[in-house]
């Protein structure tokens, strides 16, 4: 196992290029095993999720090969129905390859994805989705038992208790792409991610309308064909490194930037006080005066991403006033704050409120990562941080951020990883 060594201090300067979006990859690999041929994926962040997915699909038939961010997709053979658990555990995102397995063979039997680091994960509103669609489902000994006879389209609504459900979208659509007749999806996600798929899939041959809004309108088609896609970039990755240069006082400018998926996180940077520029894709944040503080309010896309929640509130912990965050998505998403206050942060949680009475230096400490944005937002408080942070249990980074460690380091970050000692 490995640890992550911060110095803090360093200010960051230069120019940082955003990798491929992890959640687009990974419903677009879901996606490119439903035609029986080949697809090619460009601009595939290389990353744990992804090479988890890829054993999981492997698993089931498709064979799948990435050469640097190119992945291939073969997926002429899709015979297998069993997903097990020590695949699924890893990774949420792993049920995906249900609806694609009953999009492929008419039935499916996958574990149960377990619990995770930031709140219940319910699969109610994904049942709801392939239920509409003619597909029988039942729980039984921690596994998902799916089967469909005859997959037909039907009418659904998605929306959930927090909102649209990206998961639940895309495995309704793996489905309804390849089912006899209409499907009318309310409530539909429209993040970034989930247009994404709709972009790939149709590319592929699929007929659907509506991409990027609440209702997707999908006519089945009885085949699909191996097409060549090209991944947008990671609108998360992205923020976290804008909030880096903001916390660190640089000059940074961010590549390959979704700025258009970036709105409401740009417009906080803002009003921190952090001056920004825009150019087609490249974002250039300064960060001249005092940080100030924000308000934040977490909400589905076109909202506040609840994945960069954990990253603005480092950024509060180092901003004099109170910031608060309201986090609606996740209602146990705070595992962070335990180790931020270990690093002197001022911090409070009541109900699903951060509540951030910043300013103060942070020092460095030895910290646990508990989940993937969490290990982003000790690696920021490091970066600030007075003398040295390690930071442990760093495979959860690895499964979200492609050579982060690399990139901050080519801003002049002093950080490096290191084997630990102990294991
Ligand atoms: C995806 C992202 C994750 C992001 C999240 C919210 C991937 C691989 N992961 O996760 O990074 O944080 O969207 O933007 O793309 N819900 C239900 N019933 C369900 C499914 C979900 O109530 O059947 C609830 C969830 O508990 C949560 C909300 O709906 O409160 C949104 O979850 P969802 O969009 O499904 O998250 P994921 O797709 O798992």
């Amino acid at each position: 196992m490995e640890r992550i060594v911060i110095k803090g201090g360093q200010k960051l300067r230069g120019t940082v290029k955003v990798s491929g979006s992890k959640n687009a990859s990974l419903a677009v690999m879901a996606a490119a095993s439903l035609p029986a041929g080949v697809s090619t994926l460009r601009n595939v962040p290389k990353l744990k999720d992804i090479e988890t997915m890829g054993r999981i699909l492997g698993v089931l038939g498709p064979r799948l090969k990435q050469h640097g961010n190119v992945l291939t997709i073969d997926a002429t053979c899709y015979r297998e129905h069993l997903a097990p658990y020590e695949l699924i555990r890893t990774m949420r995102a792993s049920i995906y390859v249900l609806g694609a397995t009953l999009a492929r063979v008419g039935r499916a039997q996958v574990s149960l994805p377990g619990g995770c680091a930031i709140g219940e994960r319910p699969i109610d509103l994904h049942l709801k989705g392939l239920r509409a669609l003619g597909v029988k489902v039942e729980i039984k000994h921690g596994y998902i038992k799916a089967e469909v006879k005859r997959r037909r389209g039907g009418k659904v609504n998605l929306r959930g208790p927090h909102g649209s459900s990206v998961g639940a979208t895309v495995n309704t659509l793996l489905v309804a792409v390849l089912a006899e007749g209409k499907t009318i999806i309310d409530g539909a996600a429209r993040e970034p991610d989930v247009v994404d798929c709709v972009d790939f899939l149709c590319a592929a041959g699929a007929r659907i309308k509506g991409s990027g809004t609440a209702r997707l309108v999908i006519e089945g088609v009885r085949e699909l064909v191996g097409t060549e896609y090209s991944m947008a970039a990671d609108r998360i990755e992205a923020g976290t490194y804008l909030v880096a240069a903001a916390m660190t006082g640089g000059t940074v400018r961010v590549t390959n930037c979704p700025v258009r998926h970036m709105k409401k996180v740009l417009a906080v940077l803002e009003k921190t006080g952090c001056s920004l520029r825009v150019q087609g894709q490249a974002v250039t944040l300064r960060r001249s005066g005092k940080l100030k503080p924000f308000n934040v309010r977490v909400a589905p896309y076109p909202g506040f991403p609840t994945d960069l929640q954990a990253q603005f509130t480092a950024l509060a912990a180092i901003t004099p006033g109170r910031s608060v965050i309201r986090e609606t998505i996740f209602e146990g998403r705070f595992m962070h704050v335990a180790e931020l206050r270990r690093m002197g942060a001022k911090i409070e949680v009541e109900g699903g409120e951060v509540i951030v009475d910043g300013g103060n230096e942070l020092s460095g400490a030895v910290v646990m990562a508990s989940d993937l944005r969490a290990s982003a937002a000790l690696i920021l408080a490091g970066l600030v941080g007075r003398g040295w942070t390690a930071v442990r249990r760093i495979y959860h980074l690895d499964r979200g951020y492609e050579d982060m460690v690399g990139k901050l380091r080519k801003l002049g970050a002093s950080i490096s990883r290191k084997k630990e000692k102990n294991h």
